[in-house]
C-alpha cells in the first residue's frame, strides 16, 4: 500500500517534470538527438585527421578500444546522472551530490565553461563546412573570386563564417527542445549515412584508394605512443560529447522508462559507425588526392597541414567525379553543417540551461547572450589562429573533457547512493539488478575509469 502511493507519487512527480521542462517526445527522437550530438565534426574532421596524424589503423584499434572501455561507461553515467536530477547540468549535479552547495557549482561551472570554448572552435571548422558549401554554387555562378575566397583560408573567412554558423546555433537553441533539436536530428541523420555509403563505394573505384585502405586497416604498432593514447582518448570523449555536460541535459529531458544501458550502446555504435566511416572515406580519398598530384604529404611523410585536411582531400575527391561533383559537394557539405548543428546546440545548450534554471533567464535571452559572448571568443580566436586554435582545441578535448570524466566517474562511484543508482537505472529496466551490467559498471565505474583515465593523462604530460 505505502509502496503503491509512493509510486503514484513519483509518477506524478515525473508528469510534473514532464509537463514542466519538455522532453524528447519519443525514443527514437532521442537516440537520434543524442546520436545527433556524437556524430559531428568529431567524426568527420576529428577523427580522419588524428588517425592521419598517428599513422593509420594503430590509432583506429587504440580508439575502439578507448570508445568501448572508458567512453561508454562514462556516457551511461553522464545519461544517468541528468536524468536522475531531471534539470541543468549543476543542478542535476545537485542532487546526486546532496548536501554540498559549492561542489556542484565548481564543476557543473566549469564544464559548462569547457562547452562554450569547444563551441568557440567548433563553429570556425563548421564556419568551414558552410563556406565549402557554397563555393560550387558561386563557381557555377561565375562568380569565381568570391568562390575562391570562400575556400581560402583567411582570417576575414574564418570569422564570417564561425558568425554564421554560430548565430544558426543560437537561433535553433532558442527555440527550445522539442521543437528545435529533436526535429532537424530525426529528419536529416539517415540522410547523411546514405551519402556516405554511396561515397564510399564510388572512392573505393579509384586509383591510390587501395593504399588508403591499407594504411586504415593493418595496424603499425610501433606508431602507439603516449601521445597516440591520450589523442586516441580524447577523441572517444570528444566524438561521444562527454565531460563537459552535453549528455547530463540530454539525458535530463529523457523520460524515465527508457533503458539507459541500452540507448547509450546504440548512441555509442552510431556515433562510431560514423567515425569509422568517415575514416573509410578521407583515408583512402588522402591517397587518391596524392595519386591525382595533390600535395599532401611532405617529403618526410609527414601531413603538410593536419587541421584542414579534410577540407583538401574532400573537394579533390569532389573533382574527380566530373558534371555530377559539385552537386554531390553541396548535398555533402550541407548534410555536415547540419551534423555539426545538431552537435553545437547540444554544446550550448549546457550554459543556456544553466542559465535558464539557475538564473531564471528565459530561453530566448540566455541562448542570445551566451552564445554572442561565445562568438567574441570565436573571433578572438581567428584573429589568432595560428596561436590559439590547436591550443583550445588540445586543451579542451584532449585534456578536459577527460579529466572532467573522472570528476563524474567519481560522483557516480563514490557519491552516488548505490540503492538511489540502481533505482535510477531500473526504472527503464526492471531486471537490471540480475543481469551482468550491473554486477560490473558499478566498480568500474568507481575504481577502473578515473584510475585509467588519470593514467593516460599522467603518461602523456610526464
Ligand atoms: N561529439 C561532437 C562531435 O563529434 O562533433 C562534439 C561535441 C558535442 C563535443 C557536444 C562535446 C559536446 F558536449
Amino acid at each position: 500500500m505505502a509502496k503503491d502511493v509512493a509510486a503514484k507519487k513519483t509518477a506524478a512527480n515525473d508528469a510534473a517534470i514532464e509537463a514542466s521542462r519538455g522532453h524528447f517526445s519519443s525514443k527514437i527522437g532521442f537516440i537520434m538527438a543524442a546520436a545527433g550530438s556524437a556524430v559531428g565534426l568529431g567524426n568527420i574532421w576529428g577523427f580522419p585527421t588524428k588517425v592521419a596524424e598517428n599513422g593509420g589503423a594503430a590509432f583506429l584499434l587504440i580508439y575502439l578500444l578507448m570508445v568501448f572501455v572508458l567512453a561508454f561507461p562514462m556516457l551511461v553515467a553522464e545519461l544517468a546522472i541528468g536524468r536522475y536530477g531531471q534539470g541543468n547540468p549543476i543542478a542535476s549535479l545537485r542532487s546526486v551530490w546532496q548536501g554540498k552547495r559549492w561542489a556542484p557549482l565548481l564543476w557543473g561551472g566549469l564544464a559548462m565553461l569547457v562547452a562554450s570554448l569547444i563551441l568557440s572552435f567548433y563553429s570556425i571548422v563548421a564556419g568551414w563546412l558552410i563556406a565549402f558549401a557554397a563555393e560550387p554554387v558561386f563557381s557555377g555562378l561565375g562568380l569565381m573570386e568570391q568562390a575562391g575566397w570562400l575556400t581560402e583560408f583567411s582570417t576575414a573567412r574564418n570569422a564570417s563564417m564561425a558568425v554564421i554558423f554560430s548565430l544558426l546555433t543560437i537561433w535553433v537553441v532558442s527555440q527550445g527542445v522539442a521543437d528545435g533539436i529533436e526535429k532537424w536530428s530525426t529528419r536529416l541523420m539517415p540522410l547523411l549515412f546514405v551519402l556516405f555509403a554511396g561515397m564510399i563505394v564510388y572512392m573505393m573505384t579509384l586509383d591510390g584508394a587501395s593504399q588508403g585502405l591499407t594504411t586504415y586497416l593493418v595496424p603499425d604498432f610501433s606508431q602507439v605512443d603516449a601521445r597516440l593514447l591520450v589523442d586516441a582518448m580524447g577523441q572517444a570523449f570528444f566524438s561521444l560529447s562527454l565531460g563537459v555536460g552535453a549528455m547530463m541535459v540530454y539525458g535530463s529531458y529523457l523520460k524515465k522508462d527508457v533503458n539507459l544501458p541500452k540507448v547509450a550502446t546504440q548512441v555509442a555504435i552510431i556515433d562510431t559507425s560514423v567515425a569509422f566511416a568517415a575514416g573509410l572515406l578521407v583515408i583512402p580519398a588522402m591517397f587518391v588526392a596524392k595519386h591525382n598530384g595533390v600535395e599532401i604529404f611532405n617529403d618526410a611523410g609527414d601531413l603538410i597541414s593536419s587541421g584542414d585536411l579534410v577540407f583538401q582531400v574532400l573537394p579533390a575527391l569532389f573533382d574527380t567525379m566530373g558534371a555530377s561533383g559539385p552537386f554531390i559537394a553541396v548535398i555533402f557539405f550541407v548534410l555536415m553543417m547540419i551534423a555539426a548543428l545538431t552537435s553545437s546546440i547540444s554544446l550550448l545548450e549546457v550554459p543556456v540551461s544553466c542559465a535558464q534554471d539557475e538564473l531564471g533567464m528565459a530561453r530566448k535571452t540566455s541562448s542570445w547572450v551566451i552564445g554572442l559572448a561565445i562568438i567574441v571568443i570565436s573571433l578572438v580566436i581567428c584573429l589568432n589562429f595560428g596561436t590559439l586554435f590547436g591550443l583550445v582545441v588540445d586543451f579542451t578535448t584532449v585534456y578536459m573533457q577527460p579529466a572532467l570524466g573522472i570528476i563524474w566517474a567519481l560522483v557516480v562511484g563514490w557519491v552516488w547512493h548505490r540503492n538511489e543508482l540502481l533505482h535510477e537505472l531500473q526504472q527503464g529496466n526492471p531486471e537490471l539488478a540480475q543481469g551482468w551490467f550491473w554486477k560490473i559498471w558499478p566498480w568500474y565505474v568507481r575504481f577502473v575509469c578515473p584510475v585509467a583515465i588519470a593514467a593516460v593523462i599522467f603518461v602523456s604530460v610526464s
